[in-house]
């Protein structure tokens, strides 16, 4: 699980949510695949909604642009992100996410290796909501500040428990990595920042953190699948 903090400003958070106010949602259940759908009850923003479409395009912009994300998630194709609403009594229970995407508007698929819920309401705003997820060290609890993201794998268990006061918004998609391994490109990330960590001290020998980087890109040669 890796916490991208501040991927959207609290002035870009401002006019998304002015914007979400503006369009039509629709009824969750509707992209819901097979057990999930019985489990889910929130709103989606219409994908089909040309407004939307423009906004999710700038989105997955940001996305492919933010570094530590792609260094993260080494995403190979990012599913556009759906924009949910989840108001009182509403909830999504625990499942987990389709292993094989059909990408809208394309007769292309992809592979669900990530999932990324980024936060667009404050904690403050809402009670319950929280997005649970099943980890081998038990089930965490995240509940992010409005613009800060989550990112982890869709083969986890994950919900996100009923909503008991307010409302909870929030963008959701998935990514095909280029390494499918999570544990390798868990390891390739912690090195990655490493490298950026030992960049920014200024004595860090030169030739060494040449080494590194070779090393590094030698390994996304040996692991990423094009
Ligand atoms: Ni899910």
């Amino acid at each position: 699980m890796v916490v991208i903090e501040q991927l959207f400003s609290v002035a870009e958070v401002a006019d998304l949510r002015q914007f979400l106010g503006e369009i039509p949602w629709l009824d969750g259940r509707g992209t819901a695949m097979g057990m999930a759908a019985d489990v889910k009850s929130n709103a989606q923003a219409d994908a089909s909604d040309p407004r939307v479409k423009v906004r999710v395009n700038q989105l997955l912009q940001r996305f492919g642009e933010h570094p530590l994300l792609v260094s993260a998630a080494l995403p190979q194709r990012i599913f556009p992100p759906c924009f949910n609403r989840y108001r009182v009594e509403e909830t999504y229970g625990f499942h987990v996410d389709g292993a094989i995407m059909r990408l809208p508007d394309s007769s292309e698929v992809m592979r669900s290796d990530l999932s990324m819920t980024v936060f667009l309401s404050e904690p403050d705003e809402y009670e319950g909501g929280e997005l649970q997820i099943a980890t081998e060290f038990g089930t965490q609890s995240v509940k992010l500040p409005a613009g800060h993201a989550v990112l982890y794998p869709s083969s986890s268990l994950h919900q996100v428990t009923p909503v008991l006061r307010g409302e909870r918004l929030a963008a959701i998609c998935w990514m095909q990595s280029l390494v499918a391994d999570g544990a390798i490109r868990r390891s390739l990330f912690e090195l990655d920042q490493s490298i950026q960590a030992l960049s920014a001290l200024p004595d860090t020998p030169r030739d060494e953190l040449d080494r590194l980087h070779s090393v590094y890109h030698n390994l996304i040669r040996q692991f990423a699948q094009l």
